[in-house]
């Protein structure tokens, strides 16, 4: 009888929003599981978003900084803070969010409007001055690129901060997706017409080709990274890349490998 009841509150689940709602509080309200804190991701654009990230991939973004719990994360482009928000939503208490800018309406933004959040620096300056002084020295654990779109720029940034990334730290590149024509609405039509992107195919459009090249130089590299790209061509998808220094799981863990925030070894970061 018990049996029956609990595969029939299973199914009232799967199928209502909700009741699936109404478990969710009361799970938090009894402390059985905590908030997620996801609520913002509904008031974030989706097909139309040309300047943020897409609402689809600020979730990407927040469930992998909710897995991998990053103390530093480091971001090139605030804008008007829709990723910042994003990450400090989803980032431990103890977390700190480096974010460059240097517009002068995104630093008037971040100063005035980011001020509720201890964890959030704000950096008003060019992604290329990046120091490790701006961090406090810290080991990097996440970098998310989505400032210049310019290759020469990001690969001077890159070569400023890869010495003090962590051993496992995980770099993000937005924009390194592929533009599908069937899903262009008038804003990319006008985009293409004004921005010097490239077609890579009769329908396939790269907005940010030197995004593309830039994951492709890291990869390429001595630092010994390898990239996963969250693409689709199956809806108007900017894209995303993550890149992270290859290592077999097999082999033993050094000591201090544990240990997120510790820079690589010279060995391996050079
Ligand atoms: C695409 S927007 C960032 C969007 C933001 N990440 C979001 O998803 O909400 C790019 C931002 O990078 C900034 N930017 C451009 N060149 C830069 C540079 N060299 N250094 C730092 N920021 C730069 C621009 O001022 C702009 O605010």
């Amino acid at each position: 009888m018990i049996k029956q009841l609990k595969s029939l509150i299973r199914q009232l689940f799967y199928r209502s929003t909700v009741v699936q709602s109404f478990v969710g509080l009361c799970s938090v309200s009894c402390g059985r599981t905590k908030p997620i804190g996801m609520a913002h991701l509904l008031s974030y654009r989706e097909n139309d978003a040309i300047g943020p990230l897409q609402r689809d991939e600020a979730i990407a973004l927040f469930g992998i900084i909710r897995t991998l719990r990053p103390k530093v994360v480091v971001e090139f482009g605030f804008f008007h803070g829709h990723s910042a928000f994003n990450f400090l939503r989803a980032m431990p208490e103890d977390g700190q969010l480096f974010s460059y800018d240097i517009d002068e309406e995104a630093m008037m933004r971040a100063r005035l409007e980011f001020r509720f959040d201890r964890r959030f620096t704000f950096v008003g300056k060019s992604q290329t001055d990046f120091e490790p002084g701006d961090i406090g020295g810290q080991a990097i654990d996440f970098v998310f690129f989505d400032a210049a779109h310019e290759l020469a720029l990001n690969m001077a940034t890159f070569t400023r901060i890869v010495g003090h990334l962590a051993a496992d730290a995980m770099i993000a590149i937005h924009d390194t997706g592929l533009w599908q024509r069937e899903h262009f609405a008038a804003i990319h039509e006008t985009f293409v017409r004004e921005y010097p992107g490239e077609w890579m195919s009769e329908d396939l459009y790269a907005h940010q080709p030197g995004e593309r090249a830039f994951v492709d130089w890291i990869a390429a590299g001595a630092h010994g990274f390898s990239a996963i790209h969250l693409h689709s061509t199956r809806t108007l998808r900017h894209g995303f890349s993550l890149l992270q220094r290859q290592r077999p799981l097999a082999a033993a863990v050094d000591a201090g490998a544990g240990n997120r925030s510790q820079a690589a070894p010279s060995g391996v970061s050079a």
